[in-house]
């Protein structure tokens, strides 16, 4: 920028003028950005005062000392109006900080609602801990399984009512021949073709039957297996083990009963039944004293259980000379219902997590 003759730029009314433009510019200030550039703009090194300053030596000698006298009280009333503006914006800007960086520590530390963990998961855990404590492993197989694990394996006769397609979801393509598993009982097989003996597992999982879904069906729900497989294992072991597996679910005064029954896999074959732990029988045959939690039966459906078949260990090559097994597979949504109070099996597909924190509690 060519310097003009600073005399005939500034003369004293536009000196005065600097004056306020910069009084002006440092009142809108409101924050320290705004006001430092307002300093560079009015008393920066190329601020009007300053080359004004700087033109100072082109004047003829006579007039310097007047003219930077005029220029010095001019720069000196715009530094005065700058330290006057400085603290007042020092402290708002000050306020915004301790306005925007505030932590309130009086807040709960949660703010999301917390999850918890569903009761049938809770209730595998607590199944998985109550059998490792005996020594025996959790095992798992896949959902989608293989036609002949789940029936044929098993000892399923190929037109047994149960491989209908009103019972079993088949998948696509037919040729692969797989279904969706109707109970965790495949996962026997695989287990005695995959581990060495002696066995003693527990299979947690999902099973799918084309049931319809209502208070009492879910066409998912979830099954505990067991299968022990050694030497000289026989109906006392599975009922000596079913009895400490409802006694640590359901406290000490938990009974079993076994009464006879049919599958394909296991002979001889049973139901277990518990001992309804809610009238302890008291509601039996005494319309006074009605119990939802057996329907007055004095004994709640468990599961199904049996020796098993010597035609699958045979199937899995084991010696049944040598080797014997007992088997077991329980509902376990069934259990979250009596040993919790559910009532509506829906509550178990809904997602809603005041149906789990009511069970279970919240999740840590
Ligand atoms: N798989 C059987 C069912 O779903 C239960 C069962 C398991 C029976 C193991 C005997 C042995 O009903």
């Amino acid at each position: 920028m060519k310097r003009k003759e600073v005399t005939e730029v500034f003369n004293e009314a536009e000196l005065a003028q600097l004056v306020s433009q910069a009084e002006q510019a440092f009142a809108s200030a409101v924050t320290g950005d705004q006001l430092r550039a307002a300093r560079i703009a009015h008393l920066g090194e190329s601020s009007p005062v300053s080359l004004a300053n700087r033109a100072i030596a082109t004047l003829p000698k006579a007039s310097r000392k007047e003219v930077g006298q005029a220029i010095g009280a001019t720069r000196f009333a715009i530094t005065t109006a700058l330290s006057a503006r400085e603290p007042i914006v020092a402290e708002w800007d000050l306020q915004a900080r301790i306005r925007d960086e505030r932590v309130d520590m009086t807040l709960p530390v949660t703010l999301h609602p917390q999850g918890a963990l569903h009761p049938v998961t809770a209730l595998i855990h607590e199944l998985g801990d109550i059998f490792t404590a005996m020594g025996w492993e959790v095992a798992d197989g896949p959902e989608a399984e293989a036609d002949w694990l789940n029936f044929d394996a098993l000892n399923f006769t190929p037109d047994h009512p149960a491989r209908f397609l009103s019972d079993t979801f088949f998948l696509d393509p037919p040729e692969d021949k797989r279904i969706l598993r109707t109970h965790t009982s495949p996962v026997q097989m695989r287990t005695l073709l995959t581990r060495d003996l002696p066995v003693y597992v527990v299979v947690p999982g999902k099973v799918y039957r084309s049931d319809e879904y209502d208070a009492t069906h879910l066409p998912v729900f979830h099954q505990l297996e067991g299968l022990a497989v050694d030497k000289g294992l026989g109906m006392a072991d599975l009922k000596g083990t079913l009895d400490h597996m409802a006694r640590a679910l359901f406290g000490a005064n938990a009974r079993t009963r076994l009464r006879p029954h049919f599958f394909p896999f296991t002979e001889p074959s049973g139901e277990i039944d518990l001992a309804c732990f809610v009238c302890e029988g008291q509601s039996v045959g005494n319309p006074a004293r009605p119990c939802r939690t057996c329907r007055s039966e004095g004994w709640i459906e468990w599961g199904g259980c049996g020796v098993v078949n010597p035609r699958v260990l045979a199937a899995a090559g084991i010696d049944t000379e040598v080797y014997s097994g007992f088997a077991f597979g329980m509902g376990i949504d069934r259990t979250v219902m009596f040993k919790n109070g559910a009532q509506d099996m829906r509550d178990f597909a809904e997602g809603d997590t005041r149906f789990s924190r009511l069970l279970v509690g919240v999740a840590r």
